[in-house]
């Protein structure tokens, strides 16, 4: 082979190879965005359901005392919001959907800017999934989740890169990585899915609320395969998959496998899922990794429960212009992962996973405080082991 057609090869080898490699790394490591584990081997998500914003300070509260509708509008929820964000100081934020009560909101774009004013404004990276109300003001759910991964600070995205077909807008899956400076700082050790369970059932004679589609499911078997291929080869091989966690708007029809004697929080309703059952739950327990799910959808249910090693969680009703119970405060759920320590007394991998929720009430009161997985459980509740 001639010199001169060698050496451009030979250029742009060593270009692809070491140029862009450093500058990927670069950006990388000091990506603002990049969701990874604090220097105390903690990564806590705020989970923010049924906002239900509409058009603000002219937008009245629901199901409140008859004393507090005077002082009551959508400027509560953001009140909420910010208290939320400044007592727990989380490290990422998601809103499992109906973010925005589409038939009472005059502008979609302006009710999505407002309400997500207070997490865009903190400079914590979010993301947000739709529910079955997101859409019906002046934008589609795509043009919706369009919409919102333009806003700042999101790590939404409208769908996976690379895959052609799949049902919904907003399915898309984000890694937490280890604590910077430690061997697991370019692993994922927490894996985070969002999926769209969709409004409203197309199927003739089908009818109530979506679900959660074969193309969806398919798209979420492969992900975790390929996660779990990553996180079980070197460095530092592990045995089974990093632990997961799922978002999305409305519960599977398995949240109505519980009682009171087997799951912690309320059902003051019934479950709102599909009519009927697309197989996303046995999906899940066949990939093995997700640990938790977590929905909104029924505002006055706030509970968790777990079934064949799965948590199924609901966030309780957050927003004011949506349905509620007058007394019973607005909520949110707070998830915290911890790491586990190495031999040599760095951070490892995640060695727990816990959960609580918050009250809008005078003092932000914590209740329901649980362990939702750890590392070293035994007794069937976690497969993995
Ligand atoms: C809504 O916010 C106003 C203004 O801060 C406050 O006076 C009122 O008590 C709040 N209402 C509820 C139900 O929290
Ligand atoms: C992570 O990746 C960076 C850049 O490639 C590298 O310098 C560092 O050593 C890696 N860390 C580990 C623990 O492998
Ligand atoms: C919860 O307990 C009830 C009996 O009180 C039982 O029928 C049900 O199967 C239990 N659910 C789970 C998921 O263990």
């Amino acid at each position: 082979m001639p010199m001169a057609v060698l050496s451009p090869l030979f250029l742009l080898l060593l270009l692809s190879v070491t140029f862009p490699a450093a500058k990927s790394t670069a950006v990388q490591r000091n990506h603002p965005l990049r969701l990874r584990f604090g220097t105390n081997g903690e990564f806590k998500i705020l989970q923010v359901a049924d906002m239900h914003y509409a058009n603000g300070k002219g937008t009245p509260c629901e199901d409140v005392l008859p004393t507090q509708f005077a002082s009551c509008s959508d400027l509560n929820t953001t009140a909420f919001v910010r208290r939320m964000i400044l007592a727990e100081k989380p490290h990422f934020i998601v809103f499992t959907g109906d973010n925005i009560f589409g038939f009472d909101a005059t502008d979609a774009a302006k009710s999505l800017e407002a309400a997500f004013a207070p997490a865009i404004a903190s400079n914590i990276p979010w993301a947000a999934i739709l529910g079955n109300h997101d859409q019906e003001s002046t934008l589609s759910r795509k043009g919706v989740m369009q919409h919102i991964v333009g806003l700042k600070n999101t790590l939404s995205k409208v769908n996976p890169s690379g895959v052609k077909t799949i049902d919904g807008f907003g399915n898309y899956n984000l890694k937490v990585g280890g604590v910077e400076g430690s061997g697991f700082e370019n692993k994922s050790v927490l894996n985070l899915y969002f999926l769209d369970s969709g409004d409203y059932s197309t199927v003739p004679g089908i009818f109530g609320y979506g679900w959660i589609k074969t193309s969806q499911q398919f798209w979420f078997q492969l992900t975790s395969a390929k996660l779990k291929r990553a996180y079980m080869n070197k460095p530092f091989p592990q045995k089974t998959a990093a632990p997961g966690l799922a978002y999305f708007h409305i519960p599977l029809p398995e949240f109505s496998s519980f009682d009171a004697s087997n799951y912690t929080g309320v059902r003051q309703e019934g479950i709102s899922s599909a009519s009927v059952n697309s197989g996303f739950f046995t999906s899940m327990v066949e990939a093995g990794d997700v640990k938790a799910v977590f929905t909104g959808h029924d505002h006055l249910n706030d509970f968790c429960g777990v079934l064949t090693g799965i948590n199924l969680c609901y966030a309780g009703g957050f927003g004011y212009h949506a349905y509620g119970k007058a007394g019973w405060s607005r909520r949110a759920r707070v998830v915290v992962a911890n790491l586990e320590r190495t031999a040599k007394g760095n951070w490892g991998t995640v060695k727990s996973i816990r959960t609580w929720k918050r009250l809008d009430d005078k003092h932000l009161t914590a209740i329901d405080s649980q362990v939702l997985w750890s590392k070293s459980s035994v007794g069937g509740v976690d497969l993995n082991l």
